[in-house]
């Protein structure tokens, strides 16, 4: 049985992904790493599952991290503090560096990370530059496998909406025609679907770097749906 280390649990994608970790037999122990404390409630409890409370601003906290076979990163900036270019780069591009090298250093084979579509180091835009960075420095990591999820807009339920996130998830509906086709890397996806896509492909990865843009995760959940179906209604994120 394997040890899975996540990051970002207590995130929408993060909590998906979390659901799904614990729902597997694969994995025998999953460890989340959080920066505040958790709720003793339901939720939050499970035999499989260690929180464990971490400071990721201490660069010597990184070298405390148990040797786990797999790495989950849901890490990221909230929406409405991206203008805060030295946090963005922290949280999404030094934190999950930080954990892949002392995870890589200790023996884990697979890491999977949450990116985005649409970046490029060329990118007017910092967040894509940010997130096209993290992608490229993990690629030089000696993991059998690592897996770059890229989804456009993440649909599902959060308890703080951003309005400008409400407002695109209205007009840029997934079955919008434009996006057939090369287009398809923008279409909006289930956070639900991110989560599950990160496990799924996870058990039996591929040898060497993969990219999975919005559409393909979409379609790896939509063929794999009925084995989600008892999960439904069941989170493990933190409670706000
Ligand atoms: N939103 C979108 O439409 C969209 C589209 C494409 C890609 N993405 C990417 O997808 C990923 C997951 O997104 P999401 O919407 O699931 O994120 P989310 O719900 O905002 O969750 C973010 C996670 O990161 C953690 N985090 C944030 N700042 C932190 C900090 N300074 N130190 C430690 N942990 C911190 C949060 O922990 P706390 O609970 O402690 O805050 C939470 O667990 C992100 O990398 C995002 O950039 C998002």
């Amino acid at each position: 049985m394997e040890h899975a280390l996540i990051l970002g649990a207590s995130g929408l994608v993060g909590g998906h992904c979390l659901k799904f970790l614990l729902q597997n037999d694969t994995f025998g122990h999953v460890t989340a790493l959080v920066r505040r404390d958790i709720p003793e409630n339901t939720l939050s409890v499970h035999p499989k599952l260690t929180w464990l409370p971490f400071d990721f601003k201490d660069p010597a906290a990184y070298e405390t991290l148990p040797a786990t076979d797999a790495v989950f990163c849901c890490l990221g900036q909230p929406l409405n503090r991206l203008h805060r270019h030295r946090e963005l780069l922290e949280v999404d591009c030094h934190y999950p560096l930080r954990v892949a090298r002392r995870a890589a250093s200790t023996g884990a084979r697979h890491f999977a990370i949450v990116t985005s579509s649409g970046i490029s180091r060329y990118s007017p835009l910092f967040y894509c530059r940010v997130k096209a960075r993290v992608e490229r420095e993990l690629a030089e990591l000696p993991f059998t496998s690592l897996h770059l999820f890229q989804p456009s807009l993440l649909l599902g339920e959060r308890s703080d909406p951003h309005p400008l996130q409400a407002w695109w998830g209205r007009v840029l509906t997934p079955a919008a025609p434009w996006f057939r086709g090369p287009l398809g890397r923008f279409r909006p996806v289930a956070a639900e679907a991110v989560g599950f896509a990160m496990v799924h492909t996870a058990l039996r990865p591929e040898p060497g770097v993969g990219r999975i843009p919005s559409h393909q995760i979409q379609e790896l959940f939509a063929r794999h749906a009925h084995e989600t179906e008892s999960l439904r209604g069941t989170s493990f994120a933190r409670e706000p």
